[in-house]
């Protein structure tokens, strides 16, 4: 007998952390995976509201509340004009956890799920942890993730693969075009695209599209959350949406694991979707100039860099020993090999950070730049 789960012993902890710990007291933090932004002053109401009411002394329905529900499927309706019923969502622990039971209900032992590299860190680990066997791919030049290379890892074995648009670290949007093609591979192929939408309202320009629109069968599964839409990572609010079979399975992994997602978190995310989106509207205008302003600094500096069409981040081209004159300059970056192997030879920099501290930033980026040339 081992003492601890193969499983676990396959997975270590995020090397981001680490990045944060070696910064200088003062250092301008670039590295930041959430907005910089309160949570609107309607979403902590309608928690303090609730509380108030004695409506978040006990567990919810396993599910979330039905008044929570209907306002995601509402949500589905305005944005996609899907149709979703509120029997098919269920709330959860922040995206993280809807990603979790995902991968949890449609992997078995030793299949393999497809994810961009570089790709948000919890792919490969939630894969592990679901006993499947992570089979990352590489993005194309301008860093979206081409269907055909997805069509092309597909094995017998494959059971899922993974979609994120806008993308996090490489704050790449997928084309209609390319949604429309993952919903046709994921029917085609019978395999499950898990679809990470969690950015999906901070886009510049165009709008997101869900390869839940075009699907013909129930193949896919959508994953999103409050967290960054309405700069709620500290509530821990997301949810799954996929058909009644896929929902039950994953509410089997849910039940047992969550109960239910925070009360309290759960009538802060009505309030934020039923109440006045400006907020979010702000928001994404603010995080709009700053990729500007990111953009332009990075380019100056003689750095290569796609253009990012949405979330907070930017992820050019870097030089041998550059994350290291950054971070030595007192600039948290993260070093884009932290996403994946592919994400070697790039840096991942967030901008949820002021205008004024970008500003100072891009000086400093581009005075260790000149050095490591
Ligand atoms: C692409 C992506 N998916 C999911 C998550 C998880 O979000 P949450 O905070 O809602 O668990 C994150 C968080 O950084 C993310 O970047």
């Amino acid at each position: 007998m081992t003492e601890f789960a193969a499983r676990v012993e396959q997975v270590s902890i995020s090397g981001i952390r680490e990045v944060f710990e070696a910064a200088g007291e003062d250092a301008i933090n670039l590295g930041l995976g959430q907005p910089d932004f309160p949570t609107p002053a309607h979403a902590r109401r309608g928690a303090i509201e609730a509380i108030e009411e004695g409506l978040t002394d006990a567990y919810t329905s396993n599910k979330g509340t039905a008044s929570l529900r209907e306002a995601i499927a509402a949500k589905y309706d305005r944005d996609y004009g899907l149709e979703v019923d509120p029997g098919d969502i269920i709330a959860t622990s922040g995206g993280s956890e809807a990603l979790h039971l995902a991968l949890e209900a449609h992997v078995d032992p030793g299949e393999e799920v497809i994810f961009p590299d570089p790709g948000f860190v919890s792919y490969d680990a939630l894969t592990k942890l679901a006993d499947g066997t992570p089979k990352p791919v590489g993005l194309r030049e301008d860093l979206t993730l081409d269907p055909a290379t997805v069509e092309d890892a597909i094995t017998d074995e494959t059971a899922a693969f993974v979609v994120n648009s806008p993308a996090n670290p490489t704050g790449a949007v997928q084309s209609e075009e390319d949604m429309r093609e993952f919903a046709r591979i994921a029917d085609e192929h019978d395999v499950l695209c898990l679809s990470d939408e969690v950015y999906e309202k901070i886009v510049f320009d165009g709008e997101h599209r869900s390869p839940m629109e075009f699907a013909e069968t129930d193949n896919v599964v959508v994953v999103s959350a409050c967290s960054k839409t309405y700069s709620m990572t500290g509530w821990r609010l997301g949810w799954v949406v996929g058909s009644t079979r896929r929902i039950e399975r994953m509410l089997r992994v849910h039940q047992y694991a969550q109960a239910c997602a925070s009360a309290p978190a759960q009538y802060a995310a009505e309030a934020a979707l039923t109440g006045p989106q400006d907020p979010v509207d702000e928001m994404v205008e603010a995080f709009e100039q700053r990729r500007d302003v990111v953009l332009d600094g990075l380019e100056d500096a003689g750095l290569e860099v796609p253009t990012p069409d949405g979330a907070f981040y930017a992820m050019p081209k870097v030089p041998d020993g550059w994350c290291d004159a950054v971070l030595d300059r007192d600039v948290v970056v993260v070093p884009g090999d932290a996403f994946g192997e592919n994400g070697g030879g790039y840096a991942r920099l967030s901008y949820a950070t002021s205008m004024a501290e970008l500003k100072e930033a891009l000086e400093i980026i581009d005075d260790a730049t000149k050095a490591v040339r």
